[in-house]
């Protein structure tokens, strides 16, 4: 019956992170996945969220069902994080939010939304962009173009590349943009290059859809919600896909949400019910855990204070590290490796290429994804020198070839 299923070529990120785990190697480094390490090399548990999970467990409640939309007071966290608490459309109702599986389930839930309501609509995102952003757009049947992105060294952005594009594109396009912490380049527009994407956006009338799965990994909390929070103050109609797996540490939990910025609480009502029917369709409801304890956490002053605080640390690491990696690597070989301290967030564009990076991981046990992209969270004071060593030997290689 099943003879003709063919192999599964696997995920180019999560198929990784499956080799790494089997990889019998004293000396291994994991660079591939966005999983944020400490510098003993381990994924926290942040203490905010063993907090809670005190709390939660002081007061046990049953297990059941949660409403297809999720908790309603993670949802309003959501909303006040990612848009601000003060924003008027906060306050007035005019966001439909829901609770989602991950990140990746607020993209493919926005993508069923889009194709119901936007049918003519084709999404543009950066190229590169996340692997899985195409995959999770073209299965809900959208058609998927991109804007160019990256610069020719590799390292930067091609603003006025990415600009002649978005100013040609269609009436209603999606246009997805990172707000900070790009994934997989590293390298973010400033606000100034965001003013000018979004007087286009509303020049042309696109439809901005903001996927933001690092919230304080970048400059900060506030600061990397800034495009989203711009675009709310001129009004726009916009999709947001947010993910709590990299700034709580939550990743099995699956907590994200989704959120449609409209014109009024009556609308918003409107389009939170459409969204509850799509859920219904494929998962009937989220999970549970992961949205208490992030909805702990966000409405009790005391651990949010102390989450802030871990976010902070996090970010400061991930700073150090890019600087550490920099100069180890600099003092190896003659290398102009200011791109890693230039670029922001939990991923790097190295400039190596697939076969590099092939070598890197059989010859020395360093995984990063093939497209050159390394996740800065996975080296530690331990580990730098040893990935310094690494990428000069790929380098040297490389002029010796
Ligand atoms: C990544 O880009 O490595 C993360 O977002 C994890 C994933 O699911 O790909």
């Amino acid at each position: 019956m099943f003879n003709n299923v063919e192999a599964y070529p696997g995920d180019p990120i999560l198929s990784l992170l499956e080799g790494f785990l089997v990889d019998s190697r004293e000396q291994k480094t994991n660079l591939s996945i966005g999983l944020y390490y400490d510098d003993q090399g381990q994924i926290p548990i942040l203490e905010s969220v063993q907090q809670a999970k005190t709390l939660l467990q002081a007061n046990p409640a049953p297990h059941t069902y949660l409403p297809m939309e999720g908790v309603a007071a993670y949802r309003d966290a959501v909303q006040r994080l990612v848009f601000g608490a003060d924003a008027p459309q906060v306050t007035d109702g005019q966001i439909a939010t829901v609770q989602t599986v991950g990140g990746s389930g607020a993209i493919h839930l926005a993508a069923r939304f889009i194709k119901q309501y936007l049918p003519d609509s084709a999404v543009w995102m950066s190229d590169p962009t996340w692997d899985n952003h195409r995959t999770l757009l073209e299965s809900a049947g959208l058609a998927v173009n991109t804007y160019p992105y990256l610069n020719a060294a590799g390292n930067g952005v091609d603003f006025d590349a990415m600009l002649s594009t978005l100013q040609t594109l269609p009436l209603h396009s999606v246009v997805l943009l990172q707000p900070s912490c790009h994934n997989p380049t590293g390298c973010d527009l400033t606000p100034e290059q965001f003013d000018e994407v979004i007087a286009i956006v509303e020049h042309r009338n696109l439809v901005p859809f903001i996927d933001m799965a690092y919230q304080g990994f970048g400059e900060g909390l506030n600061e990397d919600a800034g495009p989203i929070r711009k675009m709310l103050q001129k009004g726009l109609p916009m999709f947001v896909s947010n993910s709590f797996s990299k700034n709580f540490s939550l990743y099995g939990e699956r907590v994200g949400g989704l959120s449609v910025v409209c014109d009024s609480k009556h609308v918003a009502d409107n389009v939170v019910g459409q969204l509850k029917a799509i859920v219904r369709k494929i998962y009937s409801s989220p999970p549970a855990f992961g949205g208490q304890v992030v909805a702990t956490i966000l409405s009790t002053p005391q651990l949010r204070a102390n989450w802030e605080n871990e976010v902070a640390a996090m970010q400061a690491r991930m700073v150090s590290m890019r600087h550490a990696l920099r100069s180890a690597l600099e003092a190896q070989v003659d290398y102009p490796a200011d791109f890693l301290t230039r670029q922001s967030g939990m991923f790097s564009y190295t400039g190596l290429s697939a076969t590099e990076v092939d070598y890197m991981r059989e010859a020395h046990g360093v995984y990063l994804v093939r497209s050159g992209r390394i996740c800065i969270a996975g080296l530690n004071s331990r580990n730098v020198e040893a990935v310094a060593s690494s990428i000069a030997d790929v380098i040297s290689r490389r002029r010796r070839s």
